[in-house]
């Protein structure tokens, strides 16, 4: 197996090419002053398994493009497969059309996946349970509740004063895995409704029966705004300690700042994103989803 890391997911590449004890393959990177970018494998792939890790999280065009290359690369030099790992997949959350005239965005960043010759992808905690069916290829889908859960494990919250909130009725599916790898931890969720066009959040109802430590769990934090409106009702409604369990850090626009102003204690999120030392809080715990993608990639040889 060759190995080998776009520049987005340059330290998971090195994490996941240590642990499994191989040398990661030499790729070089080069973007023009025009914006444009060059993509050239430094080392041979005839007849090889190669593997690609390249997050599409922010700036995600030109991550993608950056895979896209990277995919042909591979392709166009001889691999006999190319595995795409992708641990967070950009556009996911425009995966069916919500308007008249938009475009199904996701599907477009697959087919230029699927065009420029990935064979399988790997992916983690996709924004929905249909994600998946939208790849033409074999997927695998890791997830980082088992982390999340040893986590909470760890910190001893299995107790009777705590629950797991889900910020919008799109994660109950996720609430209820965590909560059956955690004995049937109690559940609870917030509605949420969010304006297309700004991405104003507007006022939220609540479900269940909220606890003293609420543990908000959600795929993903962009620009904070759901979880800073979910930590508000809980805290409404008789939270004291609130934790956050996310697996994708997008952190867009001033989500850093807005969260360590939050009310919430901690934030831990994965390095399916890398978080730069920019946009590292004192709030932040990024927890490492190295170990599950060499599990993975393994049990695929
Ligand atoms: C939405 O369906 C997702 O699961 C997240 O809750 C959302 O994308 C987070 O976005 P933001 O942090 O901007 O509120």
């Amino acid at each position: 197996m060759k190995l080998f890391t776009g520049s987005s997911s340059r330290q998971l590449g090195e994490e996941v090419a240590r642990i499994a004890g191989i040398q990661l393959s030499h790729v070089e990177h080069h973007m023009f002053p025009d914006g444009e970018q060059r993509i050239q494998l430094r080392e041979d792939v005839v007849d090889h398994d190669v593997v690609i890790v390249q997050s599409t999280g922010m700036p995600t065009d030109k991550n993608y493009i950056e895979l896209f290359l990277l995919l042909d690369a591979a392709t166009r030099n001889g691999a006999k497969s190319v595995t795409a790992v992708i641990p967070y997949l950009g556009y996911s959350r425009q995966d069916h059309i919500f308007r008249t005239g938009e475009a199904r965005s996701l599907e477009v960043m697959i087919h230029g996946i699927e065009m420029n010759g990935a064979t399988s992808v790997i992916g983690f905690d996709f924004h929905s349970i249909k994600t998946a069916e939208l790849f033409p290829m074999h997927v695998t889908q890791l997830s980082a509740l088992p982390i999340f859960a040893s986590e909470i494990k760890m910190h001893g919250w299995l107790d009777n004063g705590t629950v797991l909130v889900s910020p919008d009725m799109g994660g109950l599916r996720r609430l209820g895995l965590l909560s059956e790898m955690l004995g049937g931890m109690g559940q609870v969720s917030v509605e949420k409704d969010r304006d297309l066009t700004t991405g104003e959040i507007a006022e939220s109802g609540i479900h269940g029966k909220v606890k003293r430590r609420c543990l908000i769990v959600d795929d993903m934090i962009s620009s904070g705004r759901t979880i800073v409106q979910a930590a508000t009702i809980l805290l409404q409604h008789g939270a004291e300690e609130i934790y956050v369990f996310a697996t994708h850090a997008v952190f867009s626009e001033d989500a850093p700042k807005t969260l360590q102003a939050s009310a919430v204690r901690k934030v831990f999120v994965t390095d399916t994103i890398a978080v730069p030392e920019s946009k590292q809080f004192e709030k932040l715990e990024v927890l490492s989803i190295a170990d599950l993608l060499v599990n993975a990639l393994s049990s695929s040889r």
